[in-house]
């Protein structure tokens, strides 16, 4: 996990909870409206991969368990995780890219609508990504990986003081790669090489030399259409696009996209496929269905978009007609620590990972409301430009009066919290009936993002030891945790 050089330990907020007839009069337990729909309240629960698809991207029993669990809080808003649009292998990710998916998505939408009694709206994030490969073992990278060209040949005759290497057989050069150090490798291999080679094979968005990357301003249009066309009909209340951390839009969006096709370099171009992508499902699914956004308020990493680029995607985003924006920040690869060999690299481990799920291990300003400041300027030039798009602030939520102040002063329109809601799926009906002292408080420190990171069920430590003898629990595949949290008897 990326830490600050000297960094502070921050306690968990002391707090005061509403009593019931406050919350109820409160900012966030007004309702707000998002498109054609009304939000009981200012409540969400943003996107949370919980790895508990099937390996080919069906949607689980467990799947069906975890979001009743969060409905049975009754937020009035739920995104489901991060769902591929395309029909291709990715693991035990959900997927939307063919109807074969549709059951299992239609009985998700049914099960939040049942275990809610309708009070929480279901939105489904979508989401397009790039191959990233595991990192090679090295030894196997330079037998089978590594395409040997003229330029390797020339670089290790040179060094070897050997013109055989020049057009000689491919396994000589092969079986030097292997054995040199690091500092020749340096000097032969290009700086992509080097980076397949340390921390595996990655796609960007900017390889417009292979056709299926140059291609994607055709394709995508399409294919996020189709898929929302799905969401629809398998009955979810909107489909969010994912516009944000690591993933192919966010690679569009990104100042580090220099495409010369036109959708790179100045931002307008920058934007130019995100916005036909939001055309093509906008005309697809219609005008009275919620198409939200998720994208960066800041994609801390060197050279990528800082709060003037979000601003400007958030202006245009809005004048396009998205629904609703969601603010996320960070998680690139770009700053990503080295993986294991085997193992494949996670956006969430340097600094712009720290900025998208902040620990209580910070500096001074702590993790506790961080993006804020950099959603109310969005927000506010949003509605200086004369739209009224509801915006969700995340990142680092946790208590009634954290949230009432961001409405209050008009930083945000809506309060996502992923963590506090994973510590405490009843947060939001235990403060509205004034019980706030049971809330489980999130302590920020992380566990569950490392199951994340090890693609293991994601569970709460504040949670999955507890109680594990009582009747019906379901257990992990490590048999030693449980997958939901205890049941809450108001
Ligand atoms: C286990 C886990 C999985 C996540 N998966 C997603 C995801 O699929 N899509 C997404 O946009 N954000 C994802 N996030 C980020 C959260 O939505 C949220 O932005 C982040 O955790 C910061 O909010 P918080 O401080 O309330 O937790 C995930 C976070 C966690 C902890
Ligand atoms: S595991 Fe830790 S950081 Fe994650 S939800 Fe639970 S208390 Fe919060």
């Amino acid at each position: 996990m990326w830490k600050f050089p000297n960094p502070i330990k921050h306690p968990i907020p002391e707090t005061r909870w509403p009593a019931a007839a406050e919350a109820e009069r409160s900012l966030l337990f007004q309702p707000i409206e998002i498109g054609k729909l009304t939000l009981e309240s200012r409540t969400w629960v943003p996107a949370m991969v919980p790895w508990r698809a099937t390996e080919d991207g069906f949607v689980t029993q467990e799947n069906l368990d975890w979001y009743r669990r969060f409905a049975e809080g009754r937020p009035a808003a739920i995104v489901v995780e991060a769902t591929g649009v395309r029909d291709i292998a990715s693991g035990p990710l959900l997927r939307i890219g063919d109807d074969r998916f549709l059951p299992g998505l239609r009985k998700l939408a049914e099960t939040v609508r049942e275990a809610s009694d309708g009070h929480t709206k279901l939105f489904i994030q979508i989401i397009d990504f790039l191959a990233v490969k595991r990192r090679p073992d090295p030894a196997k990278y330079f037998e089978k990986f590594l395409k040997i060209s003229q330029r390797h040949r020339e670089k290790i005759a040179a060094l070897a003081k050997d013109p055989g290497y020049l057009n000689g057989d491919e396994d000589r050069a092969r079986a030097f790669l292997k054995i040199a150090p690091d500092e020749v490798l340096e000097h032969i291999l290009d700086p992509r090489e080097l980076e397949s080679l340390r921390f595996g094979y990655r796609e960007r968005v900017t390889d417009t030399q292979l056709a299926h990357v140059r291609e994607l301003p055709q394709v995508l249009p399409g294919i996020f259409a189709d898929a929302s066309q799905r969401a629809r009909e398998a009955g979810f209340d909107g489909v969010e696009l994912h516009y944000a951390h690591a993933y192919t839009m966010a690679g569009f969006l990104s100042a580090l996209n220099d495409r010369d096709d036109g959708y790179g370099g100045p931002r307008e171009n920058r934007a130019r496929l995100p916005l036909e992508v939001y055309r093509a499902v906008r005309e697809r699914v219609g005008d009275d269905y919620v198409v939200g956004v998720r994208f960066l308020a800041d994609e801390v990493i060197s050279g990528g978009n800082r709060i003037g680029d979000a601003v400007y995607f958030g202006v245009e985003f809005a004048k396009a007609g998205f629904d609703y924006l969601s603010l996320s920040k960070g998680g690139k690869f770009e700053d990503a620590e080295q993986p294991k060999v085997g193992q494949a690299v996670y956006p969430y481990t340097g600094q712009s990972g720290y900025e998208c799920m902040p620990t209580t291990l910070s500096d001074k300003r702590g993790p506790f409301g961080r993006s804020v400041s950099l959603v109310a300027e969005i927000k506010r030039a949003v509605n200086a430009a004369g739209f009224t798009t509801p915006i969700v602030a995340t990142g680092g939520i946790t208590t009634f009066e954290q949230a009432e102040a961001i409405l209050r002063d008009g930083d945000a329109d809506v309060i996502g919290m992923a963590r506090q809601a994973l510590a405490d799926p009843d947060w939001f009906r235990k403060v509205l009936l004034g019980r706030g002292d049971e809330v489980r408080r999130c302590t920020y420190t992380n566990y569950c993002e490392a199951l994340d990171q090890a693609h293991k069920q994601v569970t709460c430590k504040l949670w999955d030891r507890k109680e594990l003898e009582e009747t019906g629990v379901s257990m992990a595949i490590d048999g030693r945790r449980r997958l939901l949290p205890p049941e809450w008897k108001d």
